[in-house]
């Protein structure tokens, strides 16, 4: 199995490869709009009741920090990104952010700029990671400082998207959106590894599950599908008569189209494993 995210840093799941950064802020909103709304509600179960700090990685314009806002009131949530738009984003939304490239390991969280001492700061309640993971060029270096910062009783989840989201229903259009996909993973659109092997390593305990949202038909729901057709129109894998189909679909996305949206999440949940000594890399 292969656990080096890095030739895939640039195949982002997301349909924004190809778009503005304008684009790809709409994207990741709308696909909190559409689908997110359960994804936070494995903290029920397996986070912690109460949280005083948590930390998302890779926190993009804010999709999960909200949830996370939502469940923990009470929590200090601090935002980590790279990109110095989404940080902005982030800032105007009142979280607390630090700009740091995950590449180089957990960054430190007190102020804007990261030192290599996260062991040195309050511990964290909830680690969340979601979307992010797979663009990091070094997770388990990533993962282990995730494990030095977590508070014993601590949780962190790692959410990717177990596959493309499925938006027709009709039989006929869902076959060409299967063709679609399939076009898209050739371009390694959604790659992963089943993280479970590499979050044990780091000196956890993970449980795994899938996590699927149908979501309602709304104007969102219809923007955001036609956002994915947009871009796989590109995929240099699909055929030219699916490429006219495609077309096609893209005139019709506002009114006739009949939509059937759903998404399934692959959601990790780890808990530090007092029993595992894990690396001390940072
Ligand atoms: C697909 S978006 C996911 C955003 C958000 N977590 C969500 O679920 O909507 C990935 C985010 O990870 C950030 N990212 C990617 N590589 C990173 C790195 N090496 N260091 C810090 N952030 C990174 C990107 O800037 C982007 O905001």
């Amino acid at each position: 199995m292969d656990h080096q995210p890095h030739r895939t840093r640039d195949n982002d799941h997301h349909p924004h490869q190809r778009s503005g950064s304008h684009d790809q802020h709409r994207v990741l909103d709308l696909d909190a709009e559409v689908f997110s709304d359960k994804v936070a509600a494995v903290l029920d179960v397996a986070g912690p009741t109460a949280a005083r700090s948590v930390v998302d990685l890779g926190a993009g314009t804010g999709a999960g920090s909200r949830l996370l806002r939502e469940r923990y009131p009470d929590a200090a949530v601090t935002c980590v990104d790279n990109d110095p738009q989404m940080l902005e984003l982030l800032r105007g939304q009142g979280f607390d952010v630090v700009e740091a490239d995950l590449d180089h390991g957990f960054p430190a969280l007190a102020g804007s700029l990261p030192t290599a001492d996260a062991a040195a700061e309050t511990p964290v309640d909830v680690v969340w990671a979601s979307s992010s993971l797979h663009h990091v060029a070094d997770p388990a270096r990533l993962l282990s400082g995730v494990r030095r910062a977590l508070s014993p009783g601590g949780v962190l989840v790692v959410v990717e998207l177990a596959a493309l989201p499925r938006f027709l229903s009709h039989p006929r259009e869902a076959l060409l959106e299967q063709r679609c996909h399939a076009a898209a993973a050739a371009e390694g659109w959604n790659h992963h590894p089943n993280w479970t092997p590499v979050i044990e390593a780091a000196g956890f305990s993970v449980t795994q599950s899938e996590v699927t949202t149908v979501a309602p038909v709304t104007p969102a729901a219809r923007e955001y599908a036609r956002q994915w057709f947009a871009r796989f129109l590109h995929l240099p894998a699909l055929t030219a008569d699916d490429r006219d189909a495609v077309e096609d679909l893209l005139e019709r996305f506002s009114n006739d189209i009949a939509l059937e949206p759903h998404t399934t999440r692959t959601v990790w949940v780890a808990t530090p494993d007092q029993n595992k000594i894990h690396s001390s890399r940072k």
